[in-house]
């Protein structure tokens, strides 16, 4: 059977430095709890060779495969994920700086969660899980049904009963069994796991499961190809839920630096609801880990977290980078749905669009300088979404957004 060329070595835990072997079935740390985050021997691989390979390779995620931890080619699960646009923003005033917003609502199945279940899923099939399941704010669970159903594994999905009803068919079709539960992820995920506890199924949630966050990570690896490593933009705009895109980024950012392919790291900037904002507030107080937000409340699913697992892991991300935190209200969130769909032609959804509504924020708090370039990442599409629906929530119609400098 192929080899994909895979470098991975072990599972490390970042908070108390115990390693696992990566070729077992592994949750979380079995010494404190914490993730798992995979470790890949970097010395032996040349990255101006592998960095030069990757134009002739497959068009999807898997043309980083030596970083990612999936050793057989026949065991990879794909629908042909990653290499998303990036597209430039025009902006409304002279001055300020230059958009450029990165668009994964045209992965598979409409989110960048495609990334993390791709890579999660095909290690499941390597390591011989059959039988998977998923707490989810809605695309998480759509992405697993999805890569599941690709691979003839069972899926169960805990969702919301809030979540938005695309979604829940979505999980359907695809063949998962949907549980939904009242609350926000935080309770549901409670209750999937006390109801999964002699199962013997596996969790796929984020962290607790090590190899979605690589899938993530090619985030960061795209948009080093994208614009290469002398130009990369200045400062990468995100929205936050359970942050793990923030950790991917990150890491992907780490290993090019140790490869010897970057020199300068973009900010990471996370963004959150003013109704959900338990990172940002964490940032701003300086605090080593998130304490749960209490009555959480916000229009964009996603980032309806208020106790993220692991939350060292996604301050030390943001703090490392030399970025912040910034919140919106719903009330941006949709005028900027709005704004990106009738003026930009993108479909955002609203977890994506916060990070277009956090732009004036950013530069009036002077976190972000005129001239800099600023990616904004849309994380999913907005053909979930009812706009008329959404701007009823919060009393609006009609209303644009533009991020004014
Ligand atoms: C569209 C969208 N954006 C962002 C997020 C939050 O992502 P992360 O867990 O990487 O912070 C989610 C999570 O459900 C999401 O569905
Ligand atoms: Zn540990």
């Amino acid at each position: 059977m192929a080899a994909t060329g895979s470098r991975l070595t072990r599972l490390d835990c970042r908070a108390c430095c115990t390693s696992v072997e990566a070729d077992r079935v592994a949750g979380t740390c079995p010494t404190c709890g914490h993730a798992l985050l995979a470790t890949y021997d970097l010395d032996g691989l040349d990255g101006r060779a592998w960095v030069a390979d990757w134009p002739g390779r497959p068009s999807s995620l898997w043309r980083y495969r030596e970083l990612l931890p999936v050793r057989r080619t026949d065991d990879i699960v794909t629908l042909g994920e990653g290499r998303s646009p990036v597209l430039p923003l025009a902006r409304p005033d002279e001055g300020g700086p230059t958009l450029w917003l990165k668009d994964d609502g045209g992965l598979p199945t409409g989110s960048f969660k495609s990334r993390g279940m791709s890579v999660a899923v095909s290690r499941a099939v390597e390591l011989g899980i059959r039988e998977l399941f998923v707490p989810s704010a809605g695309n998480a669970g759509v992405a697993l049904a999805a890569y599941g159903a690709r691979a003839g594994r069972t899926v169960r999905v805990y969702l919301p009963e809030r979540t938005p009803a695309p979604m829940k068919e979505g999980c359907r079709a695809y063949g998962a069994e949907v549980v939904e539960l009242p609350g926000t992820l935080r309770e549901v995920g409670g209750a999937a796991r006390e109801r999964e506890r002699r199962s013997g199924a596996f969790d796929m949630s984020t962290l607790r499961e090590p190899y979605r966050v690589e899938g993530k990570k090619t985030m960061g690896l795209e948009i080093y190809e994208e614009f290469g490593g002398d130009r990369l933009p200045d400062a990468i705009v995100y929205p936050t839920g359970g942050g793990t895109g923030l950790v991917g980024m990150h890491k992907a950012f780490l290993e090019l630096r140790t490869l010897g392919l970057l020199e300068r790291m973009p900010r990471l900037y996370a963004v959150q609801p003013n109704g959900c904002a338990p990172v940002v507030r964490a940032l701003r107080d300086g605090a080593a880990s998130v304490v749960p937000w209490e009555a959480p409340e916000t229009i964009a699913p996603g980032l309806l977290i208020p106790a993220p697992f692991d939350s060292e892991r996604i301050l030390e991300a943001v703090r490392g980078s030399g970025g912040g935190g910034v919140t919106v209200t719903d009330r941006q969130i949709v005028a900027a749905v709005r704004t990106l769909a009738s003026r930009h032609g993108v479909s955002a959804s609203p977890e994506g669009a916060a990070t277009y509504a956090a732009v004036p924020e950013l530069v009036r708090s002077g976190a972000v300088r005129d001239g800099e370039s600023v990616l904004l990442y849309n994380t999913g599409s907005g053909l979930p979404f009812s706009l008329a629906s959404l701007e009823r929530s919060v009393g609006v119609a009609g209303e644009s957004e533009a991020p004014r400098n």
